[in-house]
């Protein structure tokens, strides 16, 4: 079974009951989801693995460390836009891939649109960004994409799961670990998570 990680950092949960707030305008909720990606993309890298090299201070050599693999961001479109910039400042040499999945409003199913996938892998690690976890259906099909494009190693960050939408990607993807920053109560009968935050591609730009 993946491993799930729910932070409990106070300056996540801080600026997360901002982001829910619905007198939070979208300007200051891009700001949010951008500071929140920064802390989720230390948390959820806390496992990269790591080679020694040797660097030279003003003194002297010594023993330092880099990243040893590379990392592919994958935000889905269009929410999971606003969590790179937060991520990307963590890692500045990552690569950037869109895909376009949305959700069919009748069935909820995902409805592939867009993928900008390179011919074959360049990275060994890949982090899916798309902030809510709902029915897990988008996130599911992110992964298969990934998947059958070659990639190993894949991590999904998000920022508020439900629990049915958790136990669909943990099911269908046990190796895919899962990152976010609260796990709510339940999905409505609009597959909206319950108390959530809305829609997240229209509070972030002003649609809807
Ligand atoms: N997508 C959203 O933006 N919000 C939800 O609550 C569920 C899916």
């Amino acid at each position: 079974m993946s491993h799930i990680h729910v932070s409990n950092h106070p300056l996540l949960l801080h600026k997360l009951a901002m982001l829910r707030e619905m007198k939070t305008k979208p300007k200051k909720f891009r700001e949010l989801i951008r500071e929140i990606s920064i802390l989720l993309a230390y948390e959820s890298t806390a496992d990269l693995a790591l080679q020694e090299k040797i660097v030279t201070t003003p003194l002297t050599e010594t023993k330092g460390c880099e990243l040893k693999e590379g990392i592919g961001l994958i935000p889905v479109l269009r929410a999971g836009l606003g969590m790179v910039e937060g991520f990307w400042e963590m890692m500045p040499t990552a690569e950037v891939w869109h895909i376009g999945l949305y959700r069919d409003h009748k069935t909820f199913e995902p409805i592939r649109y867009y993928s900008k996938l390179p011919v074959s892998p360049t990275v060994q690690v890949c982090v899916i960004l798309d902030p809510m976890l709902a029915t897990g259906g988008t996130a599911v099909e992110a992964v298969q994409m990934l998947k059958k494009w070659g990639a190993k190693k894949i991590k999904y960050v998000g920022l508020i799961g439900a629990p049915e939408g958790i136990k669909h990607l943990q099911d269908a993807h046990p190796d895919v670990d899962i990152y976010l920053a609260a796990v709510d109560d339940h999905l409505n009968e609009h597959a909206y998570i319950v108390p959530g935050l809305g829609d997240a591609g229209d509070r972030q730009f002003g649609t809807g």
